[in-house]
């Protein structure tokens, strides 16, 4: 079954292939793609009062800045090769699958009509140590990465002075209202970032990294949107004081609802698997703000 869900999913950019070796495979393929679609709603609280947000938001900023201090490139992507004692063996495949992920938004703007080159501004929200920022500046004009982690911004930093990058400037966004102060960007991408805010925050976040797409711009953006067993009840998080990574999830109408309220059209929406799990579904929606 992960076979074929690699072949789905897997780490190949550009692959045209189709799916069609056998069909014990597209019984497999067939029994992936249907896996939710009978499944329940999930029981999601999305509103909370205001000192409640800056309590959800700081925990956030604290369980990050522990892992940014612990294990930086890891708590990006959760593979041994990336710890503290071995990244520097292993920087060069962190970074290629980073060249990854663009080559894939790359893929999906074109679809669109719309050239990278084109771009001029981008922001990588929750840029985390630059694994998309570095690339995603080789292609554009510029690029202001944005995280919520000093210890994260800081790793991204020595990233980009090591590679010699010139076009990329960092930000520590602290609130939502340090993200609407930002500029408005040609494109605005953000890949495994949401899903580590609770449902409230999320949905904040997002209405503010739409608001800060131009008119003419485009979103580029990943959010879980179903997890099998999942709810979220204010008060039981509220109730846990471990500062453990979280994961969240945004169910789809809520996801693709918001976006659309901000007044950007949604050109697409692609299962990415970024999850590395069949509990779950996480999609990355490119939208357009005309
Ligand atoms: C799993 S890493 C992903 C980093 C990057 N997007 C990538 O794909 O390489 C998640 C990053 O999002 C940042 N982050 C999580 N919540 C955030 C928030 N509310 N505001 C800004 N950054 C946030 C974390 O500090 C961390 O650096």
């Amino acid at each position: 079954m992960i076979k074929v869900f690699d072949r789905f999913f897997g780490n190949s950019a550009t692959t045209e292939e189709p799916c069609s070796s056998g069909s014990q495979n597209l019984e497999d393929a067939y029994a992936i793609i249907m896996r939710h679609v009978t499944a329940p709603p999930l029981r999601i609280d999305t509103h909370v009062d205001q000192d409640t947000f800056q309590r959800l938001l700081k925990r956030v900023e604290t369980t990050w800045a522990r892992l940014g201090q612990e294990d930086a490139h890891w708590s990006v992507i959760t593979d041994d090769r990336f710890r503290k004692h071995s990244i520097n063996g292993h920087i060069d495949d962190f970074f290629a699958m980073g060249e990854v992920d663009i080559a894939r938004m790359e893929a999906s703007l074109a679809r669109a009509g719309v050239a990278l080159s084109d771009i001029e501004t981008a922001m990588d929200f929750g840029c985390g140590v630059g694994r998309l920022s570095i690339p995603l500046a080789r292609k554009t004009g510029h690029v202001l990465g944005v995280d919520i982690s000093a210890a994260h911004l800081q790793e991204a930093k020595a990233n980009v002075e090591n590679i010699g990058c010139r076009n990329v400037e960092f930000f520590k966004a602290s609130s939502v209202a340090d993200i609407r102060d930002l500029q408005k960007f040609d494109l605005v991408i953000s890949l495994i970032v949401l899903q580590h805010n609770p449902p409230p925050v999320m949905l904040e976040i997002l209405n503010a990294l739409c608001a800060r797409v131009k008119l003419g711009g485009y979103l580029y953006i990943q959010a879980q949107t179903y997890r099998s067993g999942y709810h979220y009840s204010v008060q039981e998080d509220l109730s846990d004081s471990s500062d453990k990574m979280e994961m969240h999830v945004l169910p789809q109408h809520l996801f693709l609802q918001t976006i659309q309220d901000n007044g950007l059209t949604i050109l697409e929406v692609m299962e990415d698997g970024a999850a590395w799990s069949l509990d779950y579904r996480s999609q990355v929606v490119v939208a357009h703000k005309r």
